[in-house]
């Protein structure tokens, strides 16, 4: 697939260089001994990120796109991603509700407007333990939910196959209670998947989708298993997946962090360590709230604090993030052989799981926001010292 689409989007590319200011009424608020940090101008017209990165991995973003986008929105998802990730529409709940009913409208829909965009697409999710109905695993033994795996897995993936560049195969398999006794172990969280058809739940789920489209990247994804417990555990369960023959081509570190406690130093590694098994890496959920907690907690940021719509973060937040990006980015870079994609988890500051805590490289008006330059920059003037572990 060609990712250099140029089009752009006259509303969006008309309006020169904004300056990021704070909102009155945060500023009023602000002690006065400190003083207010200088607003940073964002330069809306520099080259998009999709085009600075295209030699080292693809940039992505993620939606249920066409759907309710605005044209301004459409016009900014062609511009700046090269690959985008279905947030919903695709996993097991939305798209195959009862065993004889299947909801495509949307997924075609998506598949379509990236083609006709040569936008590329990844798959998510084909197996999960969550948003799955109850009806694959209902009066089933084992060889009725092998069957039934089988088929979500062959008619989802056949039906695009060609058109989809990845598929997350299996989301979220590991436990996420892991500790010192169970870091040499799969530690897998004892979902449905494992109680009826048992740990080879997972090699079943790469051969099916290897089958219905051999030319995928297929992708173990999950939160986490870049650090402690859950990094080892991956570990495991990768080398298993690998001496089993499961066609899995690459790991999904989803990467839904923040400004506080960013795991650089791990994340250094663990790409080293996925690499050291053959498997390409990808950053798939990305998302990097202001001084929140990192994971997956919807809405306002710490205390209530809701700066999402409207309320823009203040300098200072917009630097503290810009410059935790800036980090990442400079891992990654060291890392270009190994990664092949960084899909962000939403458009923008509006449209994101994470709500209010302004976790993205657009702001809630579709603007470049100063962490979008960080990223432009670090590969156009790098730092490598960025990218030393601490
Ligand atoms: C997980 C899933 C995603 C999404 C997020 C919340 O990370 O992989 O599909 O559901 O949770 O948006």
């Amino acid at each position: 697939m060609r990712h250099d689409n140029r089009r752009r989007a006259p509303a969006l590319f008309a309006c020169v260089a904004i300056t990021v200011l704070t909102a009155a009424g945060t500023m009023a608020a602000e002690p006065a001994s400190r003083p207010a940090a200088a607003p940073i101008a964002v330069d809306q017209h520099g080259p998009a990120i999709k085009d600075v990165y295209k030699n080292h991995f693809l940039i992505g973003t993620a939606g249920d796109l066409p759907g309710n986008y605005s044209d301004q929105e459409m016009a900014l998802a062609r511009e700046n991603f090269g690959i985008v990730t279905p947030e919903n529409c695709m996993k097991p709940a939305p798209v195959h509700p009862g065993e004889d009913t299947w909801r495509f409208e949307r997924p075609d829909a998506l598949v379509k407007w990236c083609v006709d965009n040569k936008i590329a697409v990844h798959g998510h999710t084909l197996v999960w333990h969550a948003q799955t109905n109850d009806w694959f695993f209902r009066d089933g033994d084992k060889a009725k939910v092998t069957q039934r795996l089988k088929d979500h897995i062959s008619t989802l993936v056949g039906r695009y196959k060609g058109k989809i560049h990845g598929w997350d195969v299996v989301n979220e398999a590991i436990s996420d209670r892991g500790n010192a006794q169970t870091a040499d172990t799969e530690n897998l969280r004892n979902s449905s998947w494992v109680q009826t058809i048992g740990p080879e739940f997972l090699a079943l789920a790469f051969k099916f989708a290897h089958e219905a489209d051999p030319d995928a990247k297929l992708y173990y994804n999950d939160y986490g298993i870049e650090a402690g417990p859950k990094h080892a555990s991956s570990m495991v369960l990768l080398k298993r997946l690998i001496k089993d023959g499961a066609p899995v081509h690459g790991v999904g570190i989803q990467g839904h962090w923040s400004t506080n406690g960013l795991p650089y130093a791990a994340l250094d590694k663990a790409i080293a360590d996925y690499a050291s098994l053959g498997l390409k890496v990808s950053i798939t959920e990305l998302d990097v709230t202001i001084r929140g907690s990192a994971g997956g907690q919807f809405g306002p940021g710490p205390g209530g604090r809701r700066f999402g719509t409207g309320t823009p973060a203040s300098p200072e937040d917009l630097k503290l993030q810009a410059d935790a990006y800036a980090r990442l980015f400079a891992i990654l870079i060291k890392h270009k052989n190994a990664v092949e994609r960084v899909t962000f988890w939403g458009l923008s500051d509006r449209r994101t799981w994470r709500f209010g805590q302004n976790p993205l490289i657009f702001d809630s008006n579709n603007q470049r926001k100063p962490a979008y330059l960080a990223i432009v920059d670090a590969l156009l003037h790098p730092k490598p010292e960025l990218a030393a572990p601490r």
